[in-house]
This record gives structure tokens, C-alpha cells and sequence, in this order.
């Protein structure tokens, strides 16, 4: 995510320069932490949210996205920086509902590889979705950029959206994948029609899960106020074989191309953070195994109450 804060900058599209990272292999995920330390951290992303536990705090209000539907005038960037599809976002397009005043930087999108749909980084409850959408945004009242942000705890904020699988293909979505052909390298980048932001949000924009967490990738600062939405976004499997399928990782130079997918993190730790819900904890349905255990339970019970009587009557005797 880097390489896609500094695109914003106005950088030159080309790759920029810092230690090399990938997901597998001698660069993986495993080893961020050697050039990397705040991916060793305690507070990192993503999580697997275990949404039994998730502490539900009626004070949370429903985000509310400002000057997403019409963004001014002239296009979007759209661009492939080695490790995803970034587009890049005006800060007029603001985001109220937050502690402080957020404006967008970019969005980009972690996939699988064709014929899986695991692609997601936040798992709720052990699922992983076929992919997932981050919209990132930045203080606006205390920085004047992403990239200065990144750097401060609760600097960014972002927005993580599930992207399921349905059976029709979600037009708003098309606004991004059809031109994914035009950047089918690592550093190349195109110029997009602007389009509604917030079509590409869920409807409900008042469920979600809310924690402190950093970037998915390298730096990995702990910086990230995250808010994942309760509900997916659905798009077609055609889509997603789109955004497993089109681009590479590698430049257009490079003799070995190297299929950009699988660009997702394993959940982390969560240590002693908390994840909070926007709405009440769902009443805990009665599954066979709740059953099988409390039965379990008062089984024992009762047989330590029988214990504990004989035990009482040996004594009084
Ligand atoms: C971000 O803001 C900082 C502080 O004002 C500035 O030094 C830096 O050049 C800016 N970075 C970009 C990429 O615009
Ligand atoms: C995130 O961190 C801030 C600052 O430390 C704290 O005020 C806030 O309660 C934390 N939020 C969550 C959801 O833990």
C-alpha cells in the first residue's frame, strides 16, 4: 500500500523505490518484519473477526460518505503498482462519522487466483470472501496528505468491503474492471470516466465492525482506524475472474511475467485490541453443539452436587 500512497503524491506511476516485497516465497509475508518492523507489531491487519465477540457500542454512528455520488469533473487514475489495482481519489470525496474529518486517498482490491474464491483479508468468522475493497482516507485536521498520515497512529481511516459472489455482475463495479486491460503491467496506469464512489459501497452503511489496526502491506504502520461493513457486495463470477485474471505483477519489460493474485495477508494476531459493532450482537442461535454442551454441563453438575453430598454426609456421620 505504499507504493499506492506514493502514487497519490503525484509521483511518477513508475514503481517507486524501497525494499522489494511480495506475498510468497523469499520476500513473503513471513519476512516483512526484516525490512519491515511495524509488521512485527501487536496492532496489525488484517483479523479474523469473531463476531460473537465483537463488542457491540450503540454510540457508533453510520458512516456517511460526502461528494462520493458526484466527484468533480475529469477522470479518475487507475493504475497497476506491482502488488494491486489502485484508484487513485480527490479529497473532496469526504467521510463524516469518524472521530475526525477523513478524506479519500485511493482504493484498491486484494483477490485470489482463478478457480478460487478466497481472496478476502478480513475473515469474519473464519470466511474468507472471494475479494475485498479498501477505501482509504486520511485525517484531513492534523495532516496534509495520506502519506504524512500513515505515519500516525489513527492517521488513516479505512473503509473494508467484502466482495461476494452473486449471480449478477454489479454495473458499478464495471467502471473499474473494464479498463483493467489498459494496465495489464506493473507501473502502468490509465485515466478513467469519474463515476459514483458510493455505488460501490454496501447499502448499510451503519453495520460494521471497528477496530485499530495498520496497512496490509509493507510498512504496515498501525495507523489505520479500520471499519469493515457487515454486509458483502455482491459481484459476478465473470468480475471476479476479471480481477484474478488481467493483470500482472510484473513490468511489461520483465521476461518472466509473473501473474498478480493471491495479494492478500493472513490474519494477525489480534493481542489486546478490541473490535466493536455498530449494531447489537445477533441473539446466538441454539446449534446442536450449544446443546450437546450444555447438556454436558448440567450433566456434570449434577454429578459434582451428588459428590458433594455424599462428601457432606461422610463428614456428618
Ligand atoms: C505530504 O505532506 C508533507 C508535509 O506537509 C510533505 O512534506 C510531503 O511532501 C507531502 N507528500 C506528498 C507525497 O505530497
Ligand atoms: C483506537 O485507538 C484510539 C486511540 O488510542 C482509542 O481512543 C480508541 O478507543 C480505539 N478504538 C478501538 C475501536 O479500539
Amino acid at each position: 500500500m505504499l507504493r499506492a500512497l506514493l502514487l497519490l503524491g503525484g509521483l511518477a506511476p513508475a514503481l517507486p523505490a524501497g525494499p522489494h516485497w511480495a506475498y510468497k516465497g523469499p520476500h513473503g509475508q513471513q519476512h516483512w518484519p526484516e525490512d519491515h518492523p511495524a509488521c512485527g507489531g501487536q496492532a496489525q491487519s488484517p483479523i479474523d473477526i469473531q463476531t460473537q465477540r465483537a463488542q457491540p457500542d450503540p454510540s457508533l454512528p453510520p458512516i456517511r460518505p460526502v461528494g462520493y455520488q458526484h466527484p468533480e469533473a475529469g477522470g479518475f487514475s487507475l493504475a497497476n503498482n506491482g502488488h494491486t489495482v489502485v484508484l487513485a481519489l480527490p479529497p473532496s470525496l469526504r467521510l463524516q462519522g469518524l472521530p475526525h474529518a477523513f478524506a479519500a486517498a485511493q482504493l484498491h482490491f486484494h483477490w485470489g487466483q482463478p478457480g478460487h474464491t478466497a481472496g478476502a483479508e478480513h475473515l469474519l468468522d473464519g470466511h474468507r470472501a472471494p475479494a475485498e475493497m479498501h477505501v482509504v482516507h486520511y485525517d484531513t485536521e492534523h495532516y496534509s496528505n495520506a502519506s504524512e498520515a500513515q505515519h500516525h497512529a489513527g492517521g488513516l481511516a479505512v473503509l473494508g468491503v467484502l466482495l461476494e459472489l452473486g449471480s449478477d455482475p454489479h454495473p458499478a463495479y464495471d467502471n473499474i474492471l473494464s479498463h483493467l486491460g489498459s494496465i495489464s503491467y506493473a507501473g502502468q496506469t490509465t485515466s478513467i470516466p469519474s463515476f459514483s464512489i458510493q455505488d460501490l459501497l454496501p447499502q448499510r452503511l451503519d453495520l460494521y465492525y471497528r477496530y485499530n489496526g495498520s496497512l496490509t502491506t509493507p510498512p504496515c504502520s498501525q495507523s489505520v482506524l479500520w471499519t469493515v461493513f457487515q454486509q458483502p457486495v455482491r459481484i459476478s463470477l465473470a468480475q471476479l475472474e476479471q480481477l484474478q485474471g488481467a493483470l500482472y505483477a510484473t513490468a511489461e519489460a520483465e521476461p518472466e511475467p509473473q501473474h498478480l493474485v493471491d495479494n492478500f495477508r493472513v490474519p494477525q494476531e489480534l493481542h489486546q485490541r478490541q473490535v466493536l459493532a455498530s449494531f447489537p450482537r445477533e441473539p446466538e442461535g441454539y446449534s446442536t453443539g450449544k446443546i450437546v454442551a450444555i447438556a454436558f454441563g448440567a450433566a456434570a453438575s449434577c454429578l459434582l452436587l451428588a459428590l458433594a453430598v455424599r462428601l457432606a454426609a461422610k463428614r456428618m456421620r
